[in-house]
């Protein structure tokens, strides 16, 4: 069995005030949860305060992006060791705002993924069609590339550790989500790719999020469907009362 996980990727949003009440409210409404993951994932600034509130509860702490490199001359740039030292447990990598507008490869990507388990964080994967490519039936294409490309000379053991985020980049931020049908047929599809790359037990065992507007109305169905194990979650994540809902998806 695949331990469900939730996250909320808060982006370039909120204030250290408002992080914190967020916080405050998650770690109370989200108690009693034992069965699944949960994670939030603040700006990089409001990494340590969240984590502060949050220590020792039932929700855990990642990034937006990290570096590669544990220390060194790159201005701008957070390195995984110093996401560890704020009690950052995962980071997203490879979202597809980052692909998109910060040019980020499937190289940079792997280097990243690699990076990450070193440092003991988890890495959480995205991977995901555009519209355009979609429409060209290049979907299963697109996806084979990304998985190749950012799995590149992982091990199984390493690869175990990865969470993957299938994110259509049509359905991120626009309401449109993709229909739970749709949805699972990339994620049986990307578990057929790590069967060929890696093996089935690792296949099977891999955890696979959805993201894309999932919200309250439609986590349930989404959630239900065989091959997805969670949510990759933005708008639906800076109110406590739709996240609550989510994370607690029946
Ligand atoms: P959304 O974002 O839920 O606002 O569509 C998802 C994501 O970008 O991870």
């Amino acid at each position: 069995m695949r331990r469900p996980i939730i996250a909320g990727n808060w982006k370039m949003y909120l204030t250290l005030s408002g992080a914190l009440d967020l916080v405050k409210d998650l770690k109370e409404r989200l108690k009693g949860i034992a069965d699944r993951d949960i994670v939030v994932i603040p700006p990089f600034t409001y990494l340590h305060s969240c984590h502060k509130v949050l220590e020792g509860s039932n929700i855990n702490i990642g990034a937006q992006d990290m570096h590669w490199e544990k220390e060194g001359a790159f201005t701008g740039e957070v390195s995984p060791f110093m996401l560890t030292d704020c009690g950052c447990k995962f980071c997203v990598i490879g979202h597809s705002e980052r692909r998109a507008y910060f040019h980020e490869t499937d190289e940079m990507v792997n280097k990243k993924i690699k990076s990450a388990l070193i440092y003991g964080i988890i890495p959480i994967c995205c991977i995901g069609e555009t519209l355009e490519q979609r429409e060209a039936d290049q979907t299963f294409d697109v996806i084979e590339g990304q998985v190749r490309g950012g799995f590149a000379g992982l091990t199984s053991g390493q690869m175990g550790r990865v969470i993957i985020a299938y994110e259509p980049v049509w359905a991120i931020g626009t309401g449109r989500t993709a229909t739970p049908e749709q949805a699972n047929e990339v994620h049986a599809f990307i578990r057929g790719n790590l069967a060929g790359l890696f093996d089935t037990e690792l296949a099977n065992n891999v955890r696979i999020q959805y993201g894309g507007s999932v919200k309250p109305e439609n986590c349930d169905d989404l959630m239900s469907q065989p091959d997805i194990d969670g949510a990759l979650v933005g708008g639906a994540s800076l109110k406590a009362d739709s996240f609550a809902r989510i994370v607690g998806f029946k």
